[in-house]
């Protein structure tokens, strides 16, 4: 192989050390590296993304890439990369309140169009300007989160289907909310209405064959078919489980970082910053074909 592979602090992940991005990536190198996603789901290529061309030379090793629907987050001249900013002296800004202090930019735990039946492969984000506080990313390894579960869990939730709604105003948020969230101030961007779906709360990779547990908390909403009072339960012990911090990566990010992360196998959160920060990140994203869910 022309890289390394380092386990990342907690033993979820892996960190790749000496590849060469330089050049153009053999196909031995390419199918290494995936083989690698597979295991560990959620890699990180430590200050190597230093351009536009790097980050899409390493994203086309792991499929291929999708262009946003929204044409306004699309960098001129890379519609493939997406362009996540926050800036000083921006006040049109969503911001929350967490537990009493204002944070912008803070996106609780969740998968990546979880709100669709196809939610995305994966993506690869790029750290371009790094906030002088905050602006760390965290992913937990869901298939870790899995395995860890009691048999008779893993038996009882076997076939069970939780609802999904997009959500933007997290305190609509019904778990996992770690405090309290008080909406500050909600910004002007208009999303567009998406039905309820329902997951099954035990994804199979459709690659590894692994199973996963599939909780992103931002849009959970209810179990499909059980009353509030005894779905609501289960849910709330997944998601502590989940959240326990045991399956979790959190990433302090320098210039050049990139991280990529297979969204059928993790959740992953945006920590935010205070107000008054600015932070700038890419992010390209892998299509995916293999349908988990169902519109309800
Ligand atoms: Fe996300």
């Amino acid at each position: 192989m022309d890289f390394e592979v380092r386990k990342l602090e907690g033993k979820i992940g892996a960190e790749i050390i000496g590849l060469d991005l330089d050049g153009e990536l053999d196909a031995s190198t390419i199918k290494s590296l995936n083989d690698v996603w597979l295991e560990f789901a959620i890699l990180l290529f430590r200050g190597i993304g230093t351009s536009n061309e790097r980050h899409l030379r390493l994203s086309s090793c792991f499929g291929e890439l999708e262009v946003h629907p929204i044409e306004s987050l699309r960098m001129k001249g890379f519609p493939e990369i997406i362009y996540l900013a926050q800036k000083k002296g921006d006040r049109d800004q969503m911001t929350f309140y967490f537990d009493g202090d204002p944070i912008v930019g803070r996106i609780p735990f969740h998968t990546d169009m979880i709100y669709t039946p196809t939610p995305n492969r994966g993506s690869l984000l790029r750290m371009v300007e790094k906030p002088t506080v905050g602006g760390e990313t965290a992913w937990i390894d869901t298939a870790a989160a899995y395995d860890a579960l009691d048999d008779e869990v893993k038996t009882r939730i076997a076939n069970l289907e939780a609802r999904y709604l997009f959500v933007t105003n997290l305190e609509e948020m019904r778990f996992g909310k770690e405090g309290k969230i008080e909406l500050g101030n909600y910004g002007s961007v208009e999303y567009p209405v998406f039905p309820d779906v329902a997951q099954p709360l035990v994804w199979t990779h459709p690659e590894s064959g692994r199973k996963s547990l599939c909780l992103s908390t931002v849009q959970l909403i209810d179990m499909v078919g059980m009353p509030r009072e005894e779905g609501d339960p289960i849910l709330a012990s997944l998601v502590e489980h989940t959240l326990s911090g045991r399956f979790t990566y959190q990433h302090d990010w320098e210039v050049g970082d990139m991280m990529l992360w297979d969204n059928w196998r993790t959740m992953h959160t945006a920590r935010g910053t205070p107000p008054g920060y600015d932070r700038v990140v890419h992010r390209t994203t892998m299509k995916g074909a293999h349908q988990t869910g169902r519109l309800l």
